[in-house]
């Protein structure tokens, strides 16, 4: 009986015991991914020219470090069941190693069905020829969309297939992190860990409009008791630097991912980047709330019309708080110490700002700009 029990106590302890490859992701991944800028317009040289910049414009060392060719990579499949990639991707094997020579990962993509959403082949009954031969490559990282599996299978499927090649994964002896990529749908974020995820999208794909990332980012209220090391929510990569988003607006984007614990997949254009946009992805100390140790995902405490407050509970015993406000003009917020659950003094320092604001004994109070953000970390004074 007490064995039982002490079975059972384990069990209740370390809901993430069934998580995949439980080293892996032990923070949330980051990294650049093809698709949001450049959809299919990709090559060998593209990944080539990102991996430098990846290696000299501070990004790597920031911790960005996985760089995933997505969609559209793929050739034919020959007789052998050999799937090639097409002629702008003449070596993969030399590619993985170049990627690998600037200090990154290497990660592809590819389908549980027939064929991915752009219609090139998938890994349906080649899953293990498949892993196999990103293994060759020296893959690390596995973004697995269900997209043309939809066409034969059904919700329930699911789990089935991305344990099948998450098996296949397994057998290459490779560390590979893998990525589903189902739009969350059929409740993923209750079985991800289950089929060996690291991540799981739990959204539609995401645009570069400010309404599309407030919309994806909050819909994550409610989910963080599944996020933790190892397994984590993916409300989609990141639009920093795309399209018409307002400095302000870029820094809300990264800032919501950071306190959601979310993986940060950079999608903009490295080359032509500016330097405002380089700050925001590269800000040390808003980065260090996403990969903080704990892995805890943001709770909103509060929302007060167009102003919504979140909590992360960080290691150190210190806590993030953002203040992320879709006014259409400057907003003021505030919030008390006792409302957050924490003791009545804290010091406050802002993370944008880069500026300590002293000692707070009652509340918070944060005036975000249109469409902005005001990130704040509180320490709890005894
Ligand atoms: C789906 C995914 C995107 C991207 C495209 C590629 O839409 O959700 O992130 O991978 O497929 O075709």
């Amino acid at each position: 009986m007490r064995i039982l029990l002490a079975i059972l106590f384990l069990a209740l302890l370390s809901p993430a015991a069934s998580a995949g490859d439980s080293d892996l992701a032990r923070t949330p991944p980051m990294g650049w991914n093809s698709w949001n800028q450049f959809n299919c317009r990709i090559s060998d040289k593209l990944i080539r020219r990102t991996a430098d910049e990846m290696a000299s414009n501070g990004m790597r060392d920031a911790g960005y470090v996985y760089l995933t060719i997505d969609d559209c990579w793929q050739g034919q499949r020959d007789a052998s069941g050999v799937l090639h990639p097409s002629d702008k991707f003449p070596d993969m094997k030399a590619l993985g190693d170049y990627i690998h020579g600037k200090g990154l990962k290497f990660g592809i993509y590819s389908s549980p069905g027939p064929t991915t959403c752009m219609g090139r082949p998938g890994s349906l009954d080649h899953e293990e020829q498949d892993a196999k031969m990103f293994a060759s490559w020296g893959v690390d990282y596995l973004k697995y969309d269900w997209c043309g599996a939809r066409k034969l299978y059904k919700i329930e499927d699911m789990p089935r297939l991305y344990a099948k090649m998450h098996d296949a994964l397994r057998r290459t002896d490779r560390p590979i992190v893998y990525s589903l990529c189902q739009y969350g749908w059929g409740g993923v974020w209750t079985w991800g860990a289950s089929v060996g995820g690291n991540l799981w999208r739990t959204t539609e794909d995401i645009s570069a409009s400010f309404e599309s990332i407030a919309h994806r980012g909050f819909a994550q209220s409610g989910l963080e008791q599944y996020a933790g090391p190892g397994h984590w929510n993916d409300p989609d990569m990141l639009e920093v630097g795309n399209g018409d988003l307002t400095l302000e607006e870029n820094r809300f984007h990264i800032s919501l991912w950071s306190m959601l614990a979310a993986p940060l997949i950079a999608g903009n254009d490295l080359v032509s980047m500016d330097d405002e946009t380089l700050g925001v992805l590269t800000n040390r100390e808003v980065l260090a709330i996403d990969q903080d140790a704990l892995g805890k995902q943001a709770r909103r405490i509060k929302q007060a019309g167009p102003m919504s407050i979140w909590l992360k509970p960080l290691a150190d015993g210190s806590y993030a708080v953002g203040f992320f406000s879709t006014s259409e003009r400057e907003l003021a917020g505030s919030i008390t110490l006792k409302e957050l659950g924490l003791p009545r003094k804290a010091s406050v320092r802002d993370l944008w700002a880069k500026r300590d604001l002293g000692v707070v004994n009652d509340k918070l109070e944060a005036t975000p700009s249109r469409h902005g953000v005001v990130l704040l970390k509180v320490t709890p004074l005894h």
